[in-house]
């Protein structure tokens, strides 16, 4: 990625020749692949470093093509879910692939990320990023409707984030293996509570859901405070388990 002097970032694929910098405009690729990593570049009179960028800068730079799980949220579900090196995990929707990065980070280098998309133009960002973190190799994307596609047998967990998760339990639980866990993922208060009822209904043990609020600091010599621009409400995360 490039940061600029104010600490704005900008994702990019180090290749030759002119190479198109979402938000920045065109950059000399044959200069940039010349450089490595912590030296300067400089790009119509503004300067750059060159870095790396970490799970924690690809989600930020992220295009929204749809609304994403921030990484407050995100980080929690693999621990939920238990969720490690080696899990079979499947997701829907994939939107802009926010999660599906935070999935493949945990499940990596031996797990497996099964995605499944209704929109080509969602997967297709979800797929520059997921190209960019280098965990590739983990994912299986599914052009598919989560509700009706013959999903993988016996997984470790599934998640769904999409506007009706109730439509997709009955596949869901389907797919789970004995003592996998689901999470769900639901913006409004409302569909919280047809969630849960559905989640009890499908035979689902250890049903709970909580939201995260997450305040920043902000730290001045002689002013501590907590900041003015809180990220407020984003979503709720209800749990459960097969057994
Ligand atoms: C809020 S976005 C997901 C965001 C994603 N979790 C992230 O963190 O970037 C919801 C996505 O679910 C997809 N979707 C809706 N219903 C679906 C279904 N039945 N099967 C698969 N995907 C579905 C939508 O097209 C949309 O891209």
């Amino acid at each position: 990625m490039l940061v600029d002097e104010g600490g704005r970032k900008f994702p990019v694929v180090a290749k030759k020749g002119m190479t198109e910098v979402r938000r920045l405009g065109v950059i000399d690729g044959d200069k940039l692949c010349r450089l490595s990593l912590g030296d300067r570049l400089d790009v119509g009179g503004r300067r750059f470093v060159v870095l790396r960028p970490s799970l924690n800068d690809l989600l930020s730079m992220i295009e929204r093509k749809a609304q994403i799980i921030t990484a407050k949220d995100s980080f929690l579900i693999p621990l939920h879910l238990d969720i490690a090196c080696g899990s079979r995990v499947v997701e829907a929707g994939v939107g802009s692939g926010a999660l599906t990065l935070v999935l493949l980070k945990a499940v990596s280098p031996e797990g497996r990320v099964f995605s499944y998309e209704l929109r080509a133009d969602h997967a297709d960002v979800a797929r520059r990023y997921v190209e960019m973190s280098g965990d590739g190799a983990c994912w299986e994307p599914h052009l598919g409707d989560v509700c009706t596609e013959d999903l993988p047998k016996d997984v470790d967990a599934v998640v769904l984030d999409m506007p009706t998760p109730w439509d997709a339990l009955a596949n869901a639980v389907k797919a789970l293996r004995a003592g996998g866990h689901i999470c769900c993922y639901v913006p409004n208060a409302n569909q919280l509570e047809q969630l849960v009822n559905a989640m009890r209904g499908s035979g689902l043990t250890e049903v709970y859901s909580f939201e995260t609020i997450q305040r920043e600091m902000v730290v001045h010599e002689g002013g501590v405070r907590p900041s003015f621009e809180n990220l407020g409400h984003t979503g709720y995360l209800a749990f459960g388990r097969k057994v």
